[in-house]
């Protein structure tokens, strides 16, 4: 009986010394219980509307092209724009400060005015202060309505994903500044 025992206590040592050598590129990662992170609460639905400031005019431009569209695109195909645009509460580029739209949009269509939008939505405000919501679509700024995805979040919204619609509120022909109200719609915990 003894012997037994000592036989399967070296066998577990062996299994034990065996499996952890042979642990390290299978163990790195673990399912953990979704209550760590308040993911047990149901998921909420937040819907606010914010309004875009794209200047390209005057001494303070918050929207440059980086990159030209190319030799002879008549839809700015190529072209690229860096954005570190005002987010208000209300149309009026003087209104209330919510947070900057931080990415870049660039046309991605040849035979139409299409943009490829990769932006960051940054509050600045109440309890969303320094939270993020990233939003990655296709965006036709002649259609009354663009609807683009939101991919991800940070802070408050963390595990977000959603959609928004953009509306051209405002739009200056000869600058080219413009003012565009996004509706988000925003699932996150
Ligand atoms: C651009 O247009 C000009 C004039 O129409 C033409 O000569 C030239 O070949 C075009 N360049 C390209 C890259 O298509
Ligand atoms: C915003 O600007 C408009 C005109 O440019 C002015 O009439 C209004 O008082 C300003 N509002 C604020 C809150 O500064
Ligand atoms: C937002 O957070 C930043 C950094 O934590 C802080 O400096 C700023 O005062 C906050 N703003 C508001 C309006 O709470």
């Amino acid at each position: 009986m003894a012997k037994l025992i000592f036989f399967l206590a070296v066998q577990i040592l062996v299994l034990a010394v065996v499996s952890s050598t042979g642990d390290e590129g299978d163990n790195f990662a673990r399912t953990i219980d979704r209550k760590l992170l308040g993911l047990h609460n149901k998921e909420k639905l937040t819907h606010f509307k914010v309004y875009w400031h794209d200047i390209l005019s005057g001494p303070n431009p918050t929207s440059i092209m980086i990159q030209p569209p190319v030799t002879n695109s008549t839809t700015y195909f190529g072209g690229i724009t860096m954005i570190d645009n005002a987010l208000t509460a209300k149309v009026p580029t003087n209104s209330t400060l919510v947070g900057q739209a931080q990415g870049f949009y660039a046309g991605a269509a040849q035979k139409e005015l299409g943009f490829l939008m990769a932006m960051n939505f940054v509050f600045k405000t109440g309890k969303y202060n320094g939270s993020t919501i990233t939003i990655l679509g296709r965006n036709t700024p002649f259609s009354e309505v663009r609807e683009m995805p939101i991919v991800g979040g940070s802070g408050l919204f963390r595990f977000a994903r959603g959609y928004v619609e953009a509306r051209t509120k405002w739009f200056n022909l000869k600058n080219g500044d413009a003012t565009v109200e996004y509706s988000c719609y925003v699932l996150h915990y």
